[in-house]
């Protein structure tokens, strides 16, 4: 910093003629001043956006380990969300309505549905394939490293809270008494993990928090219709909203902590890809298609992402480091 004064002190043309009522030696003084509170008031608000930015970090990581409880990363356990599933397992559920096994499962390795599958069969199997795409898009980061668990805390809980979405998703459509094989993910969500993955990593990032937003878009609209859907069965539509809702306080905090991490183009780039990824990878989901409609699709991934709307729907339980 005092480096870049230098020229100004030196120069004839700008120095010695702006200064020149005053003895050089005062105006190098009075130039060191100036300087020196300039470079004071720089380091001061760099401290404090230092600080702002640490505070609000440490405030996200307290209410991680409030909401998950302590971590064990050897065997991808939160305590929380442990005793959260033991209370899910001690009262199952059981849908009055069965679906069909064999039709679910032939269907779910399908890229399209058959005909004739009614609004119940196409949000197990959205649900599924969701499950199916995350389960992936983890495995597949792990193997290549990208999880970094251990180095910070507060990716620990992400990484975690990551394996538990699967968990989650998988215990929707076993309320259906069906099971979630391994199966390959559609086409457009290997594409997106794919894209990220092949990025470097900080060059990744507008793309990974593009995609955590199209996913917050794409679990709220599954929670919304399953709700819908089963209104006629209440315990088995609030066991969807209720495992929805703690994937979408998750993702929610996953999107401001990527953009937390990015500068002001990050976040240009980050809410510009938002668009683009929310609508490829809804499109590429036709049972989503299906059960929302090309329609409502176009409305929902139009405008803004929606981060008020969200907050204010997850009654003040999500929590948003920075906005995207
Ligand atoms: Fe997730
Ligand atoms: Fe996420």
């Amino acid at each position: 910093m005092i480096g870049s004064w230098m020229p100004f002190l030196t120069c004839p043309a700008s120095g010695a003629a702006t200064m020149g009522a005053l003895a050089p030696w005062a105006a190098a003084a009075a130039l060191a001043g100036i300087g020196s509170v300039a470079v004071l008031l720089v380091a001061a608000r760099t401290a404090r956006a230092q600080r702002d930015a640490e505070g609000g970090l440490a405030r996200y990581v307290a209410i991680l380990a409030a909401r998950d409880g302590a971590p064990d990363f050897a065997r991808r356990t939160l305590a929380h969300r442990e005793s959260f599933f033991a209370s899910l397992d001690s009262s199952p559920l059981a849908a009055r309505a069965p679906i069909d096994r064999a039709t679910f499962l032939r269907n779910l390795a399908r890229a399209r549905p058959e005909r004739g599958l009614d609004e119940r069969a196409l949000f197990l199997l959205a649900t599924a394939k969701s499950n199916v795409s995350e389960r992936y898009g983890v495995e597949l980061a792990e193997r290549l490293g990208r999880m970094h668990a251990g180095r910070e805390p507060v990716l620990v809980h992400v990484t975690l809270q990551e394996h538990y979405h699967t968990r989650m998703l998988a215990d929707v459509v076993r309320a259906f008494g069906l099971p979630v094989p391994d199966v390959r993910p559609p086409l457009a969500a290997r594409a997106v993990v794919h894209a990220i993955l092949a990025l470097p990593e900080r060059l990744g990032l507008p793309l990974t928090g593009a995609s955590e937003m199209a996913g917050c878009i794409l679990f709220r609209m599954l929670r919304d219709r399953g709700r819908e859907i089963f209104a006629d069965e209440p315990a088995v539509a609030a066991r969807i909203a209720l495992l929805y809702d703690e994937i979408l306080i998750d993702e929610i905090g996953h999107v401001g902590l990527i953009a937390w991490q990015l500068g002001r183009v990050g976040r240009a780039a980050m809410r510009f890809l938002y668009r683009a990824v929310a609508r490829f990878m809804l499109r590429a989901m036709p049972e989503m298609r299906t059960l929302v409609g090309d329609a409502a699709i176009a409305r929902a991934t139009r405008g803004a992402f929606p981060l008020d709307d969200l907050l204010r729907d997850l009654g003040g339980r999500a929590f948003a480091l920075a906005r995207p």
